[in-house]
């Protein structure tokens, strides 16, 4: 469990890749009074991800690093989350994969979000090989990460049907509606509450 002290809001921060919606209902959940989590940075490998606009309309401080170098590029990470003193990360829709020396210093500590019911469909594409596999059912997962894909100890599932005309798109949809409210319900488990 992560302990808070006193009653402040842990300082977080969201990694982003791409669209940003599971940053957008994290922010809103953030604000609310029972939420233990504050976010107070936004970091993206991506100049162009659309998501990176809710920094400013939320006045996040928001900063893109290039992972072409990634071991100089994960200290400057560190670097700048001990500025801002950062206690957890919330992996939403980060495309890349941190080291074990990275994961190392937040040990316990980092997030992630997956569009599959874990361990089933770790990696990319989960939607389009779920239906190929004529899958019932799918879902989503908040998990711990450890240095593995897909791999940490598993926080919280929800679980949706599949429809008969289902499509990639339609099962994105649902899915993502679902994932945004399983990372608040994940992230007060953490904390115990
Ligand atoms: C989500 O489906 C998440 O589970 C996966 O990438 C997608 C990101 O969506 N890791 P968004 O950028 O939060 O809209």
């Amino acid at each position: 469990m992560v302990k808070l002290i006193g009653c402040k809001k842990t300082k977080t921060a969201v990694f982003i890749s791409g669209t940003g919606s599971n940053l957008k209902s994290l922010i809103k959940f953030s604000k609310t009074k029972k939420s233990p989590i504050s976010i107070d940075l936004i970091i993206s490998n991506n100049s162009k991800a659309k998501g990176l606009k809710h920094g400013k309309i939320n006045k996040i401080k928001k900063k893109v690093f290039n992972f072409n170098k990634k071991n100089k590029i994960e200290n400057q990470i560190l670097s700048v989350l001990k500025e801002y003193e950062i206690k957890m990360i919330c992996l939403a829709g980060f495309m890349k994969i941190l080291s074990k020396n990275f994961i190392g210093k937040f040990k316990g500590k980092i997030l992630n979000i997956h569009p599959s019911l874990l361990p089933k469909y770790k990696g990319l594409n989960t939607h389009q090989r779920v239906l190929n596999n004529n899958e019932k059912y799918s879902g989503c997962t908040v998990h711990f990460v450890n240095s593995k894909l897909d791999s940490g100890k598993i926080i919280l599932q929800k679980k949706v049907k599949i429809s008969k005309n289902e499509t990639k798109n339609s099962l994105g949809k649902k899915v993502l509606a679902l994932e945004h409210k399983l990372y608040r319900k994940a992230i007060l488990k953490v904390f115990n509450r």
